[in-house]
């Protein structure tokens, strides 16, 4: 599974990125928001750091607009993916990147039948939000299971981006469907390393070490 990191905080990523195991970014105008910075600037920063997909999510909500922006998103760099919202100008602007080439990722999807409106178009990526169909008491990771049956029934090529992961949990269901890609913010990330029984273990060990003979 591929482990992108959903921020468009730099220090976040510059962390992520020393794991040596980060495979790509995510951004979302919400989190671009929150940084206060210029988005070009944001998004030109994170490609330097980060060789990986890119996800610029474009901030018009027509046809003209998105294709606009998708176009001038291309420009920046060869590893920016174009982040669509997920409604009938956002199909029919998928189907345009595609035939120029223009790598896109498909958000705010909340159902399989979305999903697979998403693979006919043609997308690089679709991005199912778990984190907020469970808000709504909505099995988040029932609709990944079905994206991933219906995917694999037609060999469609769009790959499954989980986002909106909220805990480890996501993560690990994620992977235990077959998700292509999680999304998962840096204290996710943090939390998967940590286990009590290891931080015991560790310091045992420690002590023990101190009982060695130095010589
Ligand atoms: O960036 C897309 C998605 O991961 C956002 O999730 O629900 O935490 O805003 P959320």
């Amino acid at each position: 599974m591929k482990f992108f990191i959903d921020t468009a905080d730099i220090g976040e990523i510059k962390e992520a990125q020393s794991f040596g195991i980060l495979d790509g970014v995510t951004t979302n105008p919400s989190l671009v928001a929150k940084t206060g910075r210029n988005y070009k600037t944001v998004i030109e920063e994170i490609c330097e750091i980060c060789r990986g997909p890119i996800s610029a999510e474009v901030l018009s909500v027509d046809y003209d607009g998105m294709m606009k922006e998708a176009r001038e998103w291309q420009k920046v760099g060869q590893n920016i993916v174009v982040k669509i919202p997920l409604t009938e100008d956002g199909i029919k602007a998928v189907v345009a990147c595609t035939a120029e080439g223009i790598k896109t990722n498909v958000t705010l999807c909340f159902s399989a039948n979305q999903a697979l409106l998403v693979a006919k178009a043609g997308a690089t990526y679709v991005s199912p939000f778990v984190g907020r169909l469970d808000d709504i008491g909505q099995n988040g990771l029932d609709v990944i299971r079905d994206i991933r049956q219906i995917y694999s029934n037609y060999n469609f090529r769009t790959e499954i981006l989980v986002a909106s992961v909220r805990n480890p949990i996501h993560l690990l269901d994620a992977a235990k469907v077959g998700a292509d890609v999680s999304t998962i913010p840096l204290t996710v990330l943090k939390q998967l390393v940590r286990h009590p029984l290891t931080d015991i273990g560790l310091a045992k060990f420690v002590e023990d070490s101190k009982k060695i003979p130095k010589s």
